[in-house]
């Protein structure tokens, strides 16, 4: 009897498990061959993107060239002015960060952007105060930095994995924004994005990474466990958002589904954030505020 109906349970738990769109827990191998239906058919509306079609390439191609010649007559007042600008890019593998700083820059003078992606910390590194080594990269008179990740790692891949302790963790999300704010108060902009990709969508592009053979060196072995601890990075970077969005250097969350979208928002954005002259309003176009929020928005 009560064998009987503990089996009917199983297979009504069973039922249910099937039924449920891919519960964030389960373990998911990006090194197949083809993905699960459920996964590609949910990937673009994950995270509660907003749109159900990505952005048509003609429109793109066009809203990009306006936008990158904004972008030269934006750095061109950048050096004019002597203004230093840092663009710090932060998000999960395969959000979208390395795609997007390249259309930023693609056609900026080397000289006045550079692109900085640290490695992993070196044991001499490791032992100096966490934000020194990043002290060498901040920007001189006239110049743009890019960070393709940044000393954000303490708040995200270092807290999921371990790489610091929770108290160097909680040391850091209090010490970040004294940190951006003596930056600031001494002239630097600071540009804070987070590209946000949802699971299904991060699942398809790191498979994409693996399929490609030009792309799958981005594969690096933290990549293959990104998606099982997508639930524990929601949780840190939900923490980052509270500590260290703040009036000198807020935070930006672009929703970085589709590329096209994410691409344009994001030159958009910067755009807007510097105050050169002669910018053209109507070419650089309306922001749009269903991908472009706030921290406060995104965290609703
Ligand atoms: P990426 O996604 O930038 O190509 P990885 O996925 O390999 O690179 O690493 C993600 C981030 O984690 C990098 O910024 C890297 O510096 C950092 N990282 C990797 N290993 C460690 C470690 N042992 N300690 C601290 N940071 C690390
Ligand atoms: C991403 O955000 O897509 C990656 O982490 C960076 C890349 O594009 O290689």
């Amino acid at each position: 009897q009560s064998g009987e109906s503990e089996r009917r349970k199983r297979k009504k738990a069973q039922r249910i498990a099937e039924a449920r769109p891919l519960p964030a827990k389960i373990s998911i191998a990006i090194d197949v061959d083809e993905l699960p239906a459920k996964i590609r058919s949910a990937a673009l509306g994950s995270g509660h993107f907003p749109y159900a079609e990505k952005l048509d390439p003609d429109l793109y191609q066009d809203q990009l060239e306006c936008l990158q010649i904004e972008l030269v007559k934006m750095l061109d007042w950048v050096k004019r002015k002597g203004e230093r600008v840092i663009i710090l890019f932060e998000g999960r593998d395969g959000a979208g960060k390395g795609g997007t700083i390249q259309r930023l820059t693609e056609h900026l003078n080397p000289r006045s952007v550079r692109i900085v992606a640290l490695a992993a910390p070196t044991p001499r590194e490791a032992g100096e105060w966490y934000f020194q080594r990043y002290i060498e990269h901040l920007p001189t008179k006239g110049e743009i930095v890019v960070l393709d990740r940044s000393w954000y790692n303490r708040a995200g891949v270092e807290c999921v994995f371990g790489f610091c302790t929770p108290e160097q963790t909680r040391g850091f999300l209090a010490e970040a924004p004294n940190f951006e704010a003596m930056l600031a108060r001494d002239g630097i902009r600071i540009i804070k994005l987070f590209l946000a990709v949802g699971r299904e969508m991060q699942i398809m592009r790191l498979h994409a990474r693996w399929l490609d053979p030009l792309n799958r060196w981005k594969l690096s072995a933290l990549d293959f466990k990104a998606v099982d601890h997508f639930d524990d990075y929601s949780a840190a970077f939900a923490a980052m958002f509270k500590a260290t969005d703040h009036a000198a250097a807020p935070w930006t969350i672009v929703l970085a589904n589709d590329k096209k979208r994410l691409r344009l928002e994001t030159i958009r954005h910067v755009l807007e954030m510097i105050p050169y002259d002669n910018k053209n309003i109507e070419e650089i176009g309306e922001t749009d505020r269903k991908i472009v929020l706030s921290a406060a928005t995104y965290l609703d």
